[in-house]
């Protein structure tokens, strides 16, 4: 979501705030904007609706000279977008660039306006420009009225603010939304993530829940929300580390696409002793699952349904029930929890506002807190009592690709690994799951050779309205994963099922029109299936099968389409059958034409409710 930046520098730093929002694109907006000081002092602001090549070209228009400044982009909460709602926003006093949202800033906005205030426009966000003008107008020092504004301020949020005449300093300050501090040479940064930052500094503190910070060109003085100065761990980001191209691809999306045998691998050694062939939770865990009664997992989005395959692996191989909710739902429906339970939380970003606040609800029930989290740094992996690590790498591209797949395998490796702590699996069991982990980079290349099929087939796909995905057991989460993929980046209405189901409803929706894709490899539940696709191919529905050689050929049925997978063990299923899943959503949004990175109205961070 919303991206800040913030540089108090030696130097001009108008191009190093748009270089740095660059970086910050992946996390989805629709405005941007920075604010610098004129030679006089002034606050100057140039904003632009949509991509940031429309604030470049500002900038290079009449670059700015300030050396201090501060930068967003924007993904709209309140008010549309627009360059009179990009950020900053700022008075004569004071710029301000947002992350989040300020719950009550309609009474505090009338409160401004009684006062005679004037208001620009319909964001949240300019109540605190106005709040913190009204305190250094009666007198106050910045650091004083940024002290006197925060506790009038409700919400979840992050802030960096950029004061008239002070060429020597910004102040920054995080309740709910994450906000980082660059330290550089003469020169400090802030930063709403590491990557924000990579460009300028590996050396990162991050401000902990309630805490802001003043930055200067020597250093930064960090107070908790009562006002104590405090100390924050400096680590070494490795943000500047990471590439961040889309080396020979189109689009990010297809390079995380085609990363996945490699990095999946990466995961995998995380958590798999080759040699023994066993599972080796991460060194820093003695976290185990020998006694836990009932496990409860919370996640949004794609992270949900990596979550909701999960259930099914830690019930059949470790015998442990499990309670899997959407983070937004479980969070106020008020579920008692038993402090001897365990609650998992799964996420790419590890900032997801509805995730952490459920990690939150568990933790306050005296549960213990783990997560599955591919930015170590975030605030989930901070929060959480016990972290495992996904090694996706930076994902850019809004739909997730890779990170789900490492999910999954981590996922699939904790199960094990809780299998052989409950005594459910045995030797055997265990080395006979292992073993089929390890193979998985390999048919997840395999897999990938079904592109040049499927790009013929999203061609045809790209021209309906409407799709269903089906599939069962561990292959109905990925139904799902597949119809979100399909219309969050080609807009296309799509409704994943479990193939059960479908005679319950859904039929009704079967015509020629209607593609219907099926997730079905030849398992013990392939019969089944085969009947459910036989219920849509009687009634004209147009099969789309992914399976494998021996599913062709037992299915009984001609398919409009089938895409045939290397044979593997069920249990690696998922993660191999996610690969046609997403190129299907890829290229059929090429197809259409639509901005496969960053689709309309999406954010990378969902760091709002
Ligand atoms: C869909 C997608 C989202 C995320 C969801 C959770 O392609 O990317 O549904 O999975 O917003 O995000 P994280 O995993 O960062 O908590």
């Amino acid at each position: 979501m919303c991206g800040i930046i913030g540089i108090v520098g030696c130097s001009p730093v108008a191009d190093r705030l748009a270089d740095s929002l660059k970086r910050l694109e992946y996390r989805g907006y629709d405005s941007a904007g920075i604010a610098t000081l004129e030679a006089s002092g002034a606050i100057a602001r140039l904003r632009a609706e949509g991509k940031l090549v429309n604030l470049q070209a500002l900038i290079d228009k009449a670059p700015p000279l300030g050396t201090v400044g501060i930068g967003h982009t924007r993904w709209a909460t309140h008010g549309v977008p627009s360059e009179r709602n990009a950020h900053p926003h700022a008075t004569a006093q004071v710029a301000v660039v947002h992350n989040g949202i300020i719950e009550n800033f309609r009474e505090l906005r009338e409160e401004m306006e009684g006062l005679g205030r004037h208001f620009e426009s319909d964001t949240d966000t300019e109540v605190v420009a106005h709040l913190v003008s009204q305190a250094v107008e009666a007198g106050a020092s910045p650091v004083d009225a940024v002290a006197s504004v925060l506790p009038r301020l409700k919400g979840a949020f992050a802030l960096a603010l950029l004061f008239r005449g002070r060429d020597d300093i910004l102040i920054g300050a995080r309740r709910g939304s994450p906000l980082a501090i660059g330290y550089g040479k003469g020169e400090m940064f802030l930063g709403s993530d590491a990557m924000a930052l990579a460009p300028f500094t590996s050396s990162v503190a991050y401000l902990e829940d309630g805490d802001w910070v003043v930055i200067t060109h020597e250093g930064a003085t960090i107070r908790d929300e009562t006002g104590e100065v405090v100390a924050r761990a400096v680590t070494r980001s490795n943000a500047s580390a990471l590439i961040v191209d889309k080396g020979n691809h189109r689009h990010f999306m297809a390079k995380e696409i085609h990363e996945q045998p490699e990095v999946v691998g990466h995961t995998l050694a995380r958590y798999v002793d080759f040699t023994s062939g066993r599972i080796r939770l991460p060194a820093d865990s003695d976290f185990s699952f020998a006694k836990v009664r009932r496990l409860v997992i919370s996640a949004c989005g794609t992270a949900y349904y990596a979550g909701l395959t999960a259930k099914y692996w830690f019930e059949r191989y470790a015998g442990l029930p499990v309670d899997i909710d959407i983070a937004s739902e479980f969070r106020y429906r008020e579920a008692p929890l038993d402090p001897d339970d365990v609650s998992l939380f799964v996420s790419q970003s590890g900032e997801t506002a509805d995730t952490l606040a459920a990690l939150r609800y568990c933790k306050a029930a005296g549960q213990k807190v783990a997560a599955v989290v591919n930015v170590m740094e975030s605030t989930i992996a901070r929060e959480s009592d016990v972290v495992f690590p996904t090694l996706a790498g930076p994902e850019i591209g809004v739909a997730s690709t890779k990170a789900f797949t490492c999910q999954l395998t981590a996922l699939l490796c904790l199960a094990i690994a809780a299998g052989r702590q409950r005594g459910v699996l045995d030797d055997d069991g265990e080395r006979s799951l292992v073993q089929a982990l390890i193979e998985i980079p390999r048919i997840m290349a395999e897999a990938l050779k079904v592109e040049h099929q499927i790009e013929g087939l999203a061609k045809s796909l790209s021209k309906v309205r409407h799709a269903l995905y089906l599939g069962r057991g561990t292959n109905f989460p990925l139904a799902l994963e597949g119809a979100l993929k399909l219309k969050e980046i080609s807009y296309i209405h799509a409704e994943g099922y479990a193939a059960g189901e479908l005679k319950h409803g859904p039929i009704a929706l079967i015509d020629e029109t209607m593609p219907v894709i099926v997730i079905a490899p030849h398992d013990q539940i392939f019969e089944k299936t085969v009947s459910n696709m036989q219920e849509v191919a009687a009634r004209g529905g147009r099969i789309i099968l992914m399976t494998d050689t021996r599913g062709a050929g037992a299915s009984g049925l001609e398919p409009a389409e089938t895409i045939i997978l290397p044979d593997m063990p069920a249990a690696i299923a998922p993660l191999a059958y996610a690969i046609p899943v997403q190129l299907l959503a890829y290229h059929t949004a090429v197809f259409i034409g639509t901005d496969v990175d960053q689709p309309r109205n999406l954010a990378k961070s969902v760091t709002v409710e």
